[in-house]
C-alpha cells in the first residue's frame, strides 16, 4: 500500500504541471491546442524543459513528437532496450486538462521519483509527449505516434485542415520535418514495449470506487465522412413539399444512426456525429449541402462494421426519399487493438499493490496512441479515474490524490518490469 503523504506531494506537482501546460492555448477562454499550431509548439518546449530537468537528453523528431531518453542503469537482460513511455499533448477544441496531458507528467513524474529513489533500471526509458491524438486539426488522429511505430503512410501529409493547410505545410512551419517523417520509427528490436497512463473517460472507475484500473483493450473505430447534396431556395417562397433540404435528410438520418447505435449494447456500440458544416449557411436560405463527421465504436470490429452497414443502408434509403445525393467516405479504421499479456499483467499487479485492494480490468471506448504502438510493441494502460466520468469538456477533473497514485503505479509497473529483468 501507497504511503498517501508521499504519493499526495506527487500529486500536488502533477496538479501544478496540469496548470501550467493548461495555460497553453489558442484561446483565452477556453484551451483549445490542436497538432502543429504555435500553442503546441509552446508546449513541447515547456515539455522538452521539464524532460532536461528530470536529466533526459531531448529531441523533438520530425513529427513534433518531444522524445526525452534515459540510458540503462545498469546491466539487465534486454541490453540496451528502452520502455517507451508516453501520451499526447493535443487536445479537443474546449477540452479538458488532464487528457493526454497528465500521461505525459506521469511519465516524467515517474522518472524523477525513480531517480529521487536511487533506483537503476535495467533498461533504458524513453518518455514521449505525441503532439496528435485527438485527429481534431487534420482528418486522420495519431499522426504522431504511427510516425514514433513505422505505419505512417506518406499520402497522409497532403490531408490538409479546414484551412485547406495540408499537414506537409504544417510541419514545415512548427520546424518539423516531414520530408524525415519515414525514418523515425523505432526499430522493433530496441523497444521492450509502450506504457501510457491515462485519465479513464469514462464513469466505471468512480461507480467501483476504484481510482485506478487496468486497461484490456482500446475499442473498434471507424470515422467517416458523409455528404448530402440538395438544392438551395428561398426560405420564404419554396413551398415544403417541393423542397430538397439538405440539413432536414441529415437530420432524418442522424436520428436513424442513434437508433441504430442503441441497438447493441452488448457490444458497447457508440455512434457520434460531432463535426457538421451547413452550406450556404443563411437563414433565409434552404440548405443546398451538408457535410458531417461520424465515429463509430464498439467492442469487437464486427459489430462496428455491421453497425456501418446498417448506418449505410439507412443513409440511402434517406437519399432515395428526399432527394438528395449522398457519398459516404472512410476516412479512419482503427481495428479492436488488445493490450500485451506482460504488460497488462505488470500494471494488475502494481495497480492492486498501490491501492491496496485487487485492480479491475476495463475495455477503453477511447482511442488512445497505444493503437498505433501496437504495431511496434506490446502495449498497456493504466486508467485513472476521472469525476463523473467527464472528459473532452472543460469539467474534466482528477484529484491530486489520485494522481499521485497513479505516478506510484506507474513507477511500480516499471519496477515490476525491472524485476522481470533479473530472472533467470
Ligand atoms: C480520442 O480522444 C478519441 O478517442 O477520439
Ligand atoms: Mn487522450
Ligand atoms: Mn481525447
Amino acid at each position: 500500500m501507497t504511503d498517501i503523504a508521499i504519493s499526495r506531494a506527487i500529486g500536488k506537482r502533477a496538479q501544478q504541471m496540469i496548470d501550467g501546460l493548461a495555460a497553453i492555448s489558442a484561446s483565452p477562454d477556453n484551451l483549445t491546442r490542436l497538432y502543429l499550431t504555435p500553442e503546441h509548439k509552446r508546449a513541447a518546449e515547456l515539455v522538452g524543459d521539464w524532460m532536461r530537468e528530470a536529466g533526459l537528453s531531448v529531441r523533438m523528431d520530425a513529427a513534433g513528437t518531444m522524445r526525452g531518453s534515459l540510458p540503462p542503469g545498469r546491466a539487465g537482460r534486454s541490453g540496451n532496450k528502452s520502455l517507451l513511455i508516453g501520451s499526447h499533448i493535443d487536445t479537443v477544441i474546449d477540452a479538458g486538462r488532464y487528457d493526454g496531458n497528465f500521461g505525459v507528467i506521469a511519465g516524467l513524474l515517474a522518472v524523477e521519483t525513480l531517480k529521487a529513489r536511487g533506483v537503476a533500471l535495467p533498461f533504458g526509458l524513453e518518455l514521449l509527449a505525441f503532439g496528435d491524438e485527438e485527429g481534431v486539426r487534420f482528418p486522420i488522429t495519431l499522426t504522431s505516434s504511427a510516425i514514433a511505430a513505422g505505419i505512417f503512410e506518406t499520402p497522409t501529409l497532403d490531408q490538409t485542415d479546414r484551412d485547406g493547410i495540408t499537414m506537409r505545410e504544417a510541419l514545415t512551419q512548427f520546424g518539423a520535418n516531414p520530408e524525415a517523417v519515414g525514418n523515425e520509427a523505432y526499430p522493433a528490436d530496441s523497444v521492450l514495449g509502450y506504457l501510457e497512463v491515462h485519465i479513464e473517460q469514462g464513469p466505471v472507475l468512480e461507480r467501483t470506487n476504484a481510482p485506478l484500473g487496468v486497461v484490456t483493450a482500446i475499442a473498434s473505430q471507424s470515422r467517416h465522412r458523409i455528404r448530402i447534396k440538395g438544392e438551395a431556395g428561398h426560405a420564404g417562397t419554396v413551398p415544403m413539399a417541393m423542397r430538397r433540404d439538405a440539413l432536414v435528410a441529415a437530420a432524418e438520418l442522424i436520428v436513424g444512426i442513434e437508433a441504430i447505435a442503441k441497438k447493441d449494447r452488448k457490444n458497447a456500440l457508440v455512434a457520434t456525429i460531432g463535426q457538421m458544416d451547413v452550406l450556404p449557411g443563411a437563414s433565409n436560405v434552404i440548405p443546398a449541402e451538408v457535410r458531417f463527421s461520424l465515429d463509430v465504436r464498439a467492442a469487437t470490429d464486427d459489430a462496428r462494421r455491421d453497425a456501418v452497414a446498417a448506418i449505410l443502408t439507412q443513409a440511402r434509403k434517406v437519399e432515395a426519399v428526399r432527394q438528395v445525393s449522398l457519398s459516404f467516405d472512410n476516412v479512419l479504421e482503427k481495428p479492436y487493438a488488445p493490450c500485451g499479456e506482460r504488460l497488462t499483467a505488470a500494471i494488475e499487479t502494481a495497480t492492486s499493490q498501490v491501492m491496496g485492494k485487487p485492480a479491475q480490468r476495463l475495455l477503453s471506448g477511447a482511442g488512445h496512441d497505444g493503437l498505433s504502438m501496437a504495431h511496434l510493441t506490446e502495449y498497456g494502460m493504466i486508467f485513472v479515474r476521472c469525476r463523473g466520468g467527464i472528459s473532452h469538456n472543460p469539467a474534466e477533473f482528477v484529484t491530486v490524490d489520485d494522481m499521485g497514485l497513479a505516478v506510484e503505479a506507474l513507477v511500480a509497473t516499471i519496477l515490476e518490469l525491472a524485476r522481470q529483468e533479473e530472472l533467470p
